[in-house]
């Protein structure tokens, strides 16, 4: 049964999937013709595209009136179209390309995103960053940004409001991925780059507090609580990126949201350390009050380069 299925997919990619060109060509070990019968039977080249029809010549000139005006000129004929045959064939393939190329990914898995070669289409591939170690697994690869992302999303993609709670960490939220960890520490390892956004927006409600008695932490991947928020490049503990630079609404804190009043901010940024990404756990408080709020937002794991 396998075998069959396996035979059925090696054909469609042997077959289906070799480029056309005028000239025969070899694709996955098979030699195949591919030849476009045009309306004559004639073979066409359908690496041109021809104009099938030309603009028309203007038309002649009238012939002479009764008093001796002439006619005006004719106007020029409509130009031809080209072709949408050809347009389409050429959208199928590059289409067929893309397919194949994923197709390619199941059978020899690549380490990353970055390590695939042909990166026409953005999707879902399989890699395989570590195969002595971990099965292979299925990742988004991300080809339209400068630099190739291999993109791991989890279960809380969206913002989430943190409900009333008043202690420190009195709220909890655990992130799964669908990957296994020692798969994402295994695409971890061979990239050169992680990265995973992270915010807290708040009306009133403090993250760190300043005092090591922080109210917000994020877990890390071997279940450490962590003390400093995303930006901050430090990693000092109770650092937002805003205390970094020292550009905190209210300058003597660290963060934006330990101002701990009205109106609504918030402390963002990429937390980008590999031994801790990704992040597993978030913890918050301070929501208690009728006119304080939380609200918390968790991007995807983006893995860059190669180690
Ligand atoms: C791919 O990366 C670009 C540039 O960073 C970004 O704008 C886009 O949203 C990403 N696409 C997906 C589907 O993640
Ligand atoms: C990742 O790298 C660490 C340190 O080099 C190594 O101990 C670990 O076995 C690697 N894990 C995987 C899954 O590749």
């Amino acid at each position: 049964m396998h075998e069959m299925l396996l035979l059925l997919v090696l054909t469609i990619a042997s077959g289906a999937f070799c480029q056309t060109s005028e000239d025969e060509r070899s694709c996955l070990g098979n030699t195949v013709h591919n030849y476009f019968y045009g309306p004559e039977g004639q073979t066409i080249n359908p690496n041109h595209n021809p104009v099938v029809s030309q603009q028309g010549k203007p038309g002649k000139v009238g012939p002479r009136g009764d008093r001796g005006f002439r006619g005006q000129k004719g106007t020029k004929g409509e130009p031809g179209q080209r072709d949408n045959t050809f347009r389409e064939l050429e959208r199928m393939q590059s289409e067929l390309r893309a397919l194949k190329e994923r197709l390619e990914t199941i059978f020899a898995p690549s380490s990353s995103c970055d390590h695939i070669q042909n990166k026409e289409s953005s999707g879902t591939y399989l890699i395989s960053p570590e195969p002595s170690k971990v099965q292979p697994f299925f990742v988004f690869c991300n080809f339209t940004a400068a630099e190739t992302e291999t993109v791991i999303e989890h279960d809380t993609m969206e913002e989430v409001a943190v409900p009333k709670c008043k202690a420190r960490k009195c709220y909890r939220r655990k992130i799964s991925y669908n990957v296994d960890m020692d798969q994402i520490v295994a695409l971890i390892n061979r990239s050169s780059h992680c990265r995973q956004y992270i915010k807290y927006r708040c009306r009133a409600s403090l993250i760190f507090s300043g005092n090591n008695e922080d109210y917000a932490s994020w877990v890390s991947r071997d279940g450490t609580q962590m003390h400093y928020w995303g930006g901050a490049t430090s990693q000092r503990n109770d650092y937002c990126a805003c205390g970094e630079t020292g550009n905190c609404v209210d300058p003597s804190k660290k963060c934006n949201c330990d101002r701990n009043t009205a109106p609504e901010t918030s402390d963002e940024g990429y937390l980008t350390d590999k031994d801790a990404l990704p992040v597993t756990g978030l913890f918050f408080g301070d929501t208690d009050a009728s006119d304080e709020f939380g609200w918390h937002t968790l991007g995807p794991l983006i893995c860059t380069g190669r180690s």
